[in-house]
């Protein structure tokens, strides 16, 4: 699709049966190197918790922590959507909390819309937010904020009662107003026929093809993320290794005085170097 893509190109895209494409990002240089590769949206996602901030899971990451990645990445992104999620705590207190806190995101962050996760209990907020003229992109399955309650990053919906939950939970986002739905690890199948059942558009991670769009995190998909890799990534690139021999060179060339070279460097007047 042409031009800036919004919440509108969504519906557009699962209309035309065009699979959407999305990555994560939390700066402005990824950002702007992700833009110019032509993807459609941009999620700058509370997995910053891990792979920006070394925490075990998402649930320390902050508003502020949000707006600041998201103003960010913003000013790299010409023509994805910078859609930007809410941290934990963010949106459960009150509805009018959420709607003040997703206003951040635009106003402060310059995002686009926002991502939060839960479904039939997050109906009321999403609701809210929507009100306030802000896209909502919803998001369950896996739900890393959830990962107490989980007992850990499992995957869901493989028995019945919660796979039929969920099928209840993405209609009652749709209901509620939002304009995508994330599925995180849910077993194919279900993903499919959650696809099918709503209008709004899936976007799948660990949820097989039949998404109406797919997103993963690029510190995974680039390997620059060693402490856990999930199933459902694909590296294409290994920039850890290239990082380290990078840093491995400039570490030996330093220290046998490799670098800087001439070329590298300025000069002064002789006349001025004399009276120093
Ligand atoms: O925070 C995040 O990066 C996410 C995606 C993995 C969907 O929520």
């Amino acid at each position: 699709m042409d031009g800036k893509f919004t919440a509108q190109s969504f519906a557009q895209a699962k209309r035309k049966k065009e699979k959407i494409t999305m990555l994560t990002a939390y700066d402005y240089s990824m950002a702007k190197i992700i833009d110019g590769g032509g993807i459609d949206a941009i999620l700058v996602g509370d997995s910053l918790g891990m792979v920006m901030q070394g925490h075990d899971s998402t649930l320390e990451v902050t508003m502020d922590d949000m707006v600041y990645h998201c103003r960010c990445v913003s000013r790299g992104a010409k023509r994805a959507l910078v859609v930007g999620d809410m941290p934990f705590l963010s949106y459960h207190v009150s509805a009018e909390e959420a709607v003040r806190n997703a206003g951040r995101l635009i106003q402060e962050g310059g995002a686009g819309a926002v991502k939060l996760e839960g479904g039939k209990i997050m109906a009321d907020t999403v609701r809210a937010i929507v009100r306030a003229q802000i896209p909502v992109m919803g998001h369950i399955g896996l739900t890393p904020q959830s990962v107490n309650v989980f007992g850990g990053f499992k995957v869901q919906g493989r028995e019945e009662a919660r796979a039929k939950a969920l099928i209840e939970d993405a209609l009652a986002l749709e209901e509620a107003g939002v304009f995508s739905i994330v599925l995180e690890a849910v077993p194919k199948e279900l993903a499919q026929v959650i696809t099918e059942k709503v209008g709004v558009p899936t976007i799948g991670i660990g949820a097989g093809r039949c998404c109406d769009g797919q997103i993963l995190v690029i510190h995974d998909i680039l390997g620059m993320y060693s402490d856990f890799t999930p199933r459902f990534v694909r590296q294409y690139a290994h920039l850890k290794e290239t990082i380290t021999g990078a840093v491995a060179g400039y570490v030996q060339d330093v220290r046998e005085q490799r670098f800087p070279e001439e070329k590298h460097t300025f000069s002064m007047d002789a006349s001025v170097l004399e009276k120093l």
